[in-house]
């Protein structure tokens, strides 16, 4: 596969398992061609006009020539200057990678991280708070989580990547997503008695399990194992956390068990507060669901896994090769 075919499947794949939905994800590209077609052509200079097919401003070939044949890569959860430097070191040593792939954002698709945030407008109103209290919350999130990264050097990464000719490219919500989408499918439409058995049942997927092992497995962070779970919402995707007062909104919502990712601290206190339980699965775990399903889509097409940087490799697909 070109580094240009792996971007590319990463966006369908990414789109299939959007929260928003194929109807949801055309209209936001649609909302930005609209805003695209009415700039003037001075502001049109400015603009980046991948943002017009792609729907993830995180999910981008930070470096690299499309063109290029890719039979192995180093996936791991971050792609910094220490993974571009793994990548150098290990082809001296003849291992042939030929594409670095990370899940947290480098570059601008990190610069531009508050962009994806538009998806957790859908994902909250879909678990029943008002999309209009959603949207309005989410922009001041987005404001802040812009300027939170903005002042932080987003180019290390690429500049290291450049020097050492190393292909460098960021899956960011695209996993999320085929995560969101795998633990939802997991986790919804079954029955439980306590949230024991929802934390039992996050238990058995086996990147957690490997979890586990190191300490760093999904734990109660709200609530207790013989608790009532109410309404059970996971949340995987989005760019960032919301703010606290968005995780509030949920008891208004109805939602009594929250899975995530991670949680910040004030928003863990705020659901406290609402007596909404709480779920925490663990943070690389977590991102290497997605990650996986997507690596083992590239294996089916020929090409090698490396796993690095926090990555919990786990196949679910028997291969020719490899
Ligand atoms: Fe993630
Ligand atoms: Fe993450």
């Amino acid at each position: 596969m070109t580094i240009q075919e792996i971007y590319l499947l990463a966006l369908k794949m990414g789109m299939e398992a959007d929260p928003r939905g194929k109807k949801g994800v055309e209209a936001y590209l649609k909302r930005q061609n609209k805003d695209y077609d009415q700039l003037t052509p001075k502001k049109r200079e400015h603009f980046d006009t991948e943002t017009l097919t792609n729907p993830y401003s995180d999910t981008r070939i930070l470096f690299g020539d499309p063109k290029k044949n890719v039979k192995k890569v180093l996936a791991g959860i971050d792609s910094n200057g220490a993974e571009v430097l793994l990548v150098d070191r290990l082809n001296q040593k003849g291992a042939g990678i030929d594409l670095l792939i990370g899940h947290h954002p480098a570059g601008h698709a990190l610069a531009s991280l508050h962009e994806v945030m538009d998806i957790l407008v859908d994902i909250y109103s879909a678990n029943g708070v008002d999309e209009n209290v959603a949207y309005s919350l989410l922009q001041e999130t987005m404001g802040l989580v812009k300027r939170k990264f903005g002042p932080i050097n987003h180019s290390q990464a690429v500049d290291a990547a450049r020097l050492l000719d190393v292909p460098l490219l960021a899956l960011h919500t695209v996993w999320d997503n085929i995560g969101d989408n795998f633990m939802k499918n997991h986790i919804l439409g079954r029955e439980y008695g306590s949230l024991g058995d929802v934390l039992d049942a996050i238990c058995e997927i086996p990147e957690f399990k490997e979890a586990i092992k190191g300490k760093n497995g999904p734990s109660i962070v709200s609530g207790s194992e013989k608790g009532r779970t109410g309404k059970i919402m996971v949340s995987f995707t989005g760019g960032t956390n919301p703010s606290k007062e968005l995780y509030k909104a949920l008891a208004e919502a109805g939602v009594g068990t929250l899975v995530e990712m991670h949680i910040p601290e004030e928003s863990l206190q705020e659901l406290k507060k609402e007596h909404i339980n709480a779920i925490d699965v663990g943070h690389m775990a977590a991102d290497s669901i997605g990650a996986n399903l997507f690596l083992d889509e590239l294996e089916k097409r020929g090409v090698a896994v490396v796993p690095a940087s926090g990555l919990i490799r786990v196949k679910r697909t028997k291969t020719k090769k490899n």
